[in-house]
């Protein structure tokens, strides 16, 4: 397994720039003394550092345990995550966890985020329908993302999609030529990323979407496979 150098930026925001006023949100992110998950979790449910709480119905926070080894980050919530405030419990969700079984990775010993964390959507319709986060969004965000790194201290993050991708590694990794390849960062001893779990459920015909969900489930085998055998534990 080999770990390449990786020249893009990482998460910016380091413990100490947590208080971080964005241009055009209204209100500055403030990690809490001594975070946890569930004081983080708290504490964004009122954040207003982008636009988006405007049209979301709630901040979507990571889940799992503290303790976990392995944490998933998403794009943004969607429409079932928006309503329920968990994350990946739609259909992107669901072809996740199916995924994760078929890996032998347990969901319970894991833990899954987004790198934005209010759903961003346009009306088509009576259909509310998923728009990518734009930069600033993502940055606005930021500081939740590292706080909760900070705080669970992830063996692994494996970024799903090109967005989750560029937020945690940076702009030059290409999902579709390195998916599960390691690069190096200072966020993780193993942080990599594969593809989005929506993407699969677009293939455009059955046999497309069951290659694609079988390349998926080899990612998530090496990755979990190289993180077993480097035994590098928290
Ligand atoms: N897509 C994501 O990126 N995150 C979710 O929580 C749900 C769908």
């Amino acid at each position: 397994m080999e770990i390449v150098s990786f020249g893009g930026p990482s998460l910016a925001v380091r413990k100490s720039d947590h208080r971080l006023q964005t241009s055009f949100g209204v209100k500055e992110i403030e990690i809490p003394p001594r975070p946890t998950i569930k004081k983080l979790q708290a504490v964004a449910a009122d954040c207003q550092a982008c636009d988006l709480w405007k049209i979301g119905t709630q901040t979507v926070f990571g889940e799992g345990k503290q303790t976990a080894t392995v944490m998933f980050v998403g794009e943004q919530p969607g429409d079932k995550e928006d309503l329920t405030g968990k994350p990946f419990v739609g259909p992107a969700g669901a072809l996740l966890d199916k995924a994760l079984i078929e890996a032998g990775i347990d969901r319970t010993t894991v833990y899954v985020t987004n790198a934005v964390k209010h759903f961003k959507w346009e009306p088509r319709g009576k259909r509310r329908i998923h728009k990518k986060p734009n930069a600033a969004e993502i940055t606005a965000c930021r500081p939740w993302l590292q706080a909760e790194i900070d705080v669970v201290k992830p063996c692994a993050i494996v970024c799903l999609g090109a967005t989750a991708a560029q937020a945690v590694i940076g702009p030059k990794f290409r999902v579709s030529v390195q998916r599960a390849q390691f690069v190096e960062s200072p966020l993780a001893p193993f942080v990599t990323a594969t593809v989005h779990p929506s993407s699969i459920l677009r293939a455009p015909t059955d046999e497309a979407r069951h290659e694609e969900m079988e390349r998926f489930i080899d990612d998530l085998k090496t990755i979990w496979k190289a993180i077993s055998t480097r035994k590098i534990h928290r």
